[in-house]
This record gives C-alpha cells, sequence and structure tokens, in this order.
C-alpha cells in the first residue's frame, strides 16, 4: 500500500439478505433529446449503421452494458409528444416544434424505430405517455397500436406500419415530471392524481397485463416534496405499481468531499419516499405494497452553461453533453449501492441517460463511440450485479462534510449470485488521502476464494476520457486477500472497487 490506511469492518452472511435484485435497476434512458437518438443511436450516414441507420459501435457498447430496459421517448420531451407524428412512412413525417429543448423533431425515429432499436440491443422498452398536453384517449391509442394484436383501428395501422406482431411493452410511465414549471402542462397534485388515476383506469381495460409507473416528485428539493407523493397516491395507489423518483447532482462548488456524500441525499429520497407510500399504504387499508422506479438518477452539472448558448430550432444540437470526471464516476458508483441496499423495493431505476445526453456513451458525428468514466461503474455493477442483495453490517470512520454528518468513508453494497456462486462486492472509498484496509467477516462463503478485485482510481479526480484518451479506467490489480477465513479487503484512498469471490470446486 502506498499510503496509510484507517481500518473498517463489514459483515456479510448469505442469510442476510435484503432481496432478490430486480434486473431493471440497472436500466437506462433515451430521450428524443440533443443527440440521443439523432447522432447517438440512429446516424444512417455512419459507417457503421445498419439497414435501419443504426449505429453498431453504439449498440456493441450498449449490449456491453447489459442493459435490461431503456425508457422512452422523454422525459421533458414527452409532455408535448404526438407520438402519432412518429409512426408510418418516414417521408410524410412532420417536423415539429419541440418545446421541452426547443429544438426541431424530424420524427425520422419513433414508437417502431425504438421498438426495434431495443431489440438490437437486447433490451426491453418503457414507454411514457403524454399527459402534458394530452391525456386518456392518446395514451389508451398509443397502448392499443403497440400491444392490441390486430382487428382494430389502431393495431390494424400498426400492421400497415409493417409491424404484424404486437410490441407487448410491459411498462408504462403515466406522464414525466408533472410536478415541474418547466414541464409543458404542469399539473397540481390533484389535477395530475386525477387525470394519472382515468389515464390508468383506461390503459388497463386495454390491456390488464402492463405495469405502471405513477409519477413521483422531480426530485427531492421540490417545494411540493413529499406532500405530491401522498396526495397523488390518493388517487393512484391502486392502480399504479411504481412510483418514480428522479435525481441528479453535481459539484458546483469544487468541494469533492461533500459531492461523493450526495449519494446519502439519495438514500434519505428513497427512505422518504417508501415512508410516504407505506403511510397512503396504511390509511387505504390497502394489502398493496408500491414499488419504486428510480427512473432518471445521474450526475448532471457540467454542461448547464454550455446549453445556454446552443441556438433554439436547430435538428440534434449537442445538448446536455456532460463530460464526466473521475470523481463522477465514484459518486455514480455510490448511487448503486445505495439503490442495490433498497432493491426491496426499487425495482426500475435507469440511469439518464444512455447515450449523448449526461450518458455514459458518448459519439463523433461520423466518428467514434466512446466510454465517459461512469461507464465503467455501470458497467461491472450491471454485469457482476446479478442475484441476491446482501445487507452487509458496516463499521466504518467517519466525516463530516459541508451538507452532511457522519458519512461513513466504506459505501458498499453486495450481492450474492447463488446459482454462479459467486459473492460480489462493490465499494467506494470516500476519503481522499488514506486507504481503507477492510476486515470482512465472509463466515458463510466457506470455500470461496478472490477471483478478481477491479479497481478505478485516479490521482486527478477531475480526470476525463475523451474519443482518443481513455485516462479513466478500471484495473484489475487490488490487493484484497482471504487470510484465515475472513476477507481483508483494501479499497486505496479515493476509489471505486469490485472485489469478486467464487467457490472452488
Ligand atoms: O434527463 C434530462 C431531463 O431531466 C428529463 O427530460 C427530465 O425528465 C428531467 O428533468
Amino acid at each position: 500500500m502506498a499510503t496509510e490506511s484507517v481500518k473498517a469492518k463489514m459483515v456479510v452472511d448469505k442469510e442476510f439478505q435484503i432481496s432478490e435484485i430486480d434486473p431493471r435497476v440497472y436500466g437506462s434512458f433515451i430521450e428524443h433529446l440533443g443527440r440521443a437518438v439523432y447522432g447517438g443511436i440512429y446516424e444512417p450516414e455512419h459507417p457503421t449503421a445498419d439497414q435501419h441507420g443504426f449505429r453498431q459501435d453504439v449498440l456493441d457498447l450498449v449490449k456491453e452494458l447489459q442493459v435490461p430496459i431503456v425508457r422512452y421517448p422523454g422525459g421533458n420531451m414527452v409532455s408535448a409528444y404526438n407520438w402519432e407524428d412518429g409512426v408510418g412512412p418516414k417521408g410524410d413525417r412532420p417536423k415539429r416544434l419541440e418545446l421541452a429543448w426547443r429544438v426541431i423533431e424530424t420524427n425520422q425515429v419513433g414508437t417502431n424505430e425504438f421498438v426495434d432499436w431495443a431489440k438490437a440491443a437486447n433490451t426491453d422498452v418503457m414507454m411514457a405517455v403524454n399527459l402534458g398536453t394530452r391525456g386518456v384517449d392518446a395514451a389508451r391509442n398509443l397502448l392499443e397500436y403497440c400491444n392490441h394484436p390486430g382487428g382494430t383501428y389502431w393495431s390494424d395501422l400498426r400492421k400497415s406500419h409493417g409491424y404484424e406482431n404486437p410490441h407487448n411493452i410491459k411498462v408504462w410511465c403515466l406522464g414525466n415530471e408533472m410536478d415541474g414549471p418547466w414541464q409543458v402542462g404542469q399539473k397540481t397534485a390533484q389535477e395530475y392524481g386525477r387525470l394519472a388515476y382515468e389515464t390508468a383506469k383506461a390503459m388497463r381495460l386495454v390491456d390488464p397485463s402492463i405495469e405502471l409507473v405513477t409519477c413521483g416528485s422531480s426530485n427531492s428539493n421540490m417545494p411540493t416534496f413529499p406532500s405530491w407523493e401522498a396526495e397523488t397516491l390518493e388517487h393512484t395507489y391502486d392502480v399504479a405499481d411504481y412510483i418514480s423518483l428522479h435525481q441528479y447532482y453535481g459539484n458546483r462548488s469544487g468541494d469533492t468531499a461533500n459531492f461523493l456524500a450526495k449519494s446519502m441525499d439519495m438514500e434519505n429520497f428513497i427512505q422518504t419516499v417508501i415512508s410516504t407510500c407505506d403511510y397512503i399504504k396504511a390509511k387505504k387499508r390497502s394489502k398493496k405494497k408500491m414499488y419504486l422506479s428510480f427512473d432518471e438518477w445521474n450526475v448532471w452539472f457540467h454542461s448547464n452553461q454550455q446549453d445556454k448558448e446552443i441556438e433554439p430550432w436547430t435538428v440534434a444540437p449537442p445538448q446536455l453533453e456532460d463530460v464526466y470526471t473521475f470523481e463522477d464516476a465514484l459518486l455514480v458508483g455510490s448511487m448503486l449501492n445505495t439503490m442495490l441496499r433498497h432493491s426491496d423495493r426499487v425495482k426500475i431505476a435507469c440511469m439518464a441517460q444512455l447515450v449523448n445526453v449526461i450518458a455514459p456513451i458518448m459519439t463523433e458525428n461520423g466518428g467514434a463511440a466512446w466510454k465517459q468514466t461512469i461507464f465503467y461503474p455501470y458497467f461491472y455493477t450491471s454485469v457482476f450485479g446479478r442475484g441476491v442483495a446482501l445487507n452487509p453490517v458496516v463499521s466504518s470512520p467517519k466525516y463530516d462534510s459541508k451538507d452532511f454528518t457522519d458519512v461513513p468513508y466504506l459505501d458498499p453494497s453486495v450481492v450474492y449470485n447463488e446459482e454462479k456462486e459467486e459473492l460480489v462486492i462493490f465499494a467506494t472509498n470516500r476519503h481522499l488521502e488514506k486507504d481503507l484496509e477492510v476486515d470482512i467477516d465472509v463466515r458463510s462463503f466457506e470455500g470461496y476464494s478472490v477471483i478478481e478485485h477491479v479497481v478505478l482510481e485516479n490521482e486527478n479526480a477531475k480526470a476525463i476520457n475523451t474519443a482518443t484518451e481513455e485516462n479513466v479506467k478500471p484495473h484489475t490489480n487490488g490487493e484484497s486477500y482471504l487470510d484465515d477465513g475472513k476477507l481483508v479487503g483494501i479499497f486505496p484512498k479515493f476509489s471505486w472497487n469490485m472485489v469478486r469471490l467464487q467457490k472452488k470446486n
């Protein structure tokens, strides 16, 4: 070890189970915004584009991430979107003013193209309906178009567009951030609650097998949080399966210790939403449990200023193109840990977004696709974080930062994959100067040995990747070892780690 270390302890036991992890917690999001669709997943002139115009280099990176579900088409954009504009012969599709991001939407990609893309990416679609400018009618028609087998106006229209079989989209969002003043068609809690309930009722009549997400607050700083949740759930509790949470963090003041602690805010946010759901459950004497869909989460602040300079009414300008730093990747790792520790209630989560727009994958128009720093914790957690989340009993030294007290330096999550006989520990070391030497009691994992310790570390908190230079990438020289039945986890200062143990046969 290069630097002095501090000690921490952890007990991990097969019996301390939180829940089976729903793979959809590793979901993502593609909005018609900036270069996410046009120049991101779709660029017919690109050398790697297939016959549908989908970039294969992007698809390869998406497949690497093993993303199980992708939310679409927005986001703020959905609140003024006419889905009918995006189906049928491409030549007939109208160009529209897209009000949320003040661009021109060409509608060359719509519902069917996105379903095709999702198939190619081995992922499911999570579809949002417009409850801003529209409502029950447009939502039930879109659902009929997508999921009804045939013999009706909208399902036959789908067939006439070349899609004989229904898309069978299972998860549907009842609008987006409807509490936000920036939202076209913003609603009060009462207005939204009633509209979401009636929309859900009609949608369930069309297809009872769907799952529905009701809108929670746009973030935990909204003045109406959490009364928005309580008031809207009064209406939607019985018809919705999930309530949405959205949260983005930034390091505007350049205070790294405080920034790394922001996953504690996410922790509070999740706990408050769970409490609010359970309060409504009690109030309604309901037997049903409301689950959480954290369907927008990430770091977002780097591009705020440059976005103010973008000319309005252009096609696919470079909006929200945050270039992520090394410290951003650590917070992303901790946000994933936080959600895994709540896997009994957080069943869906979408990293926002997937390509070019606050994204792990970036592209150059006509050029390369490349991995941002945040790609790595997302990749490893998605690929290896499958199974049962275990509840680690952690004893770690702590620090205080500007906004948080008692921040543990050690921030872990633990996953047990019974089928593969694998135990995986994800851990962020928030200590900026010292390594953490963690004494990990893995008493119920006899016969297991360390097969891999991946470390993401960097001397420079602000290090970034570019299309030509990968400055932030993991190495596999982590130093964890087993000593007399105990695992000693050596987590370098200011790092994100994955330690994988497997049973020896
Ligand atoms: O992801 C970017 C935007 O953030 C989404 O359109 C909106 O839902 C949120 O405010």
